[in-house]
């Protein structure tokens, strides 16, 4: 597997639309309405401005795989992330939480969050997968991982 993570541009406007509201997205979020196209082109030249929300495409051989975002918050970030549906299932989500802290770490990131309801049995996985300790709360799952040495190298390319 060759999975990259590349910064989101203007132009990955509808592809991020299309992902979010996919309805697994939606079912899987904690806001799960539909989110009409006007919202979602305002949030979009938002966040892409906002020096604190840092969007990344997912891509394998130039095919977009998925999709994952870090809200920063000091020096810790929350991860929000999903996998194209027809993609899913096949290692990429599991691949892109591990890429993502490579790319953390250079964004000066020292503890990664995510917050999963309990029924999301795969991102539950993934998290687990990669190391993310795993405390309960009353309506979900949180997942936190400490950024270590080692963190930073690039992963390699032929390997999930
Ligand atoms: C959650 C999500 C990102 C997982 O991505 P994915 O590429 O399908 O997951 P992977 O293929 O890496 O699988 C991860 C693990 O979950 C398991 N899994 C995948 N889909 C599953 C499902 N529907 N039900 C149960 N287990 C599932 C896999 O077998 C794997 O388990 P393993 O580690 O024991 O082999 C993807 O399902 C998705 O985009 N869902 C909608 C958005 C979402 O929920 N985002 C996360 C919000 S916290």
């Amino acid at each position: 597997m060759s999975l990259i993570l590349r910064l989101c541009n203007e132009k990955d406007i509808d592809i991020v639309y299309k992902m979010a509201n996919d309805s697994t997205v939606r079912e899987n979020a904690f806001s799960g309405d539909a989110i009409p196209y006007d919202d979602h082109c305002r949030w979009y030249a938002d966040s892409l401005a906002n020096v604190d929300r840092i969007m990344y495409i997912a891509e394998e051989r130039n095919v977009i795989v998925g999709q994952i975002r870090l809200d920063k918050q000091n020096n810790k970030a929350i991860i929000s992330y999903s996998v194209e549906k027809n993609n899913r299932k096949k290692g990429y989500g599991k691949q892109i939480l591990r890429s993502i802290k490579r790319e953390a770490m250079l964004n000066g990131i020292v503890m990664l969050e995510g917050l999963v309801k309990k029924r999301n049995v795969a991102s539950r996985k993934a998290f687990v997968h990669n190391g993310f300790i795993e405390s309960e709360e009353e309506n979900y799952f949180r997942y936190i991982y400490l950024l270590k040495s080692g963190d930073n190298i690039e992963i390699d390319k032929n390997s999930k």
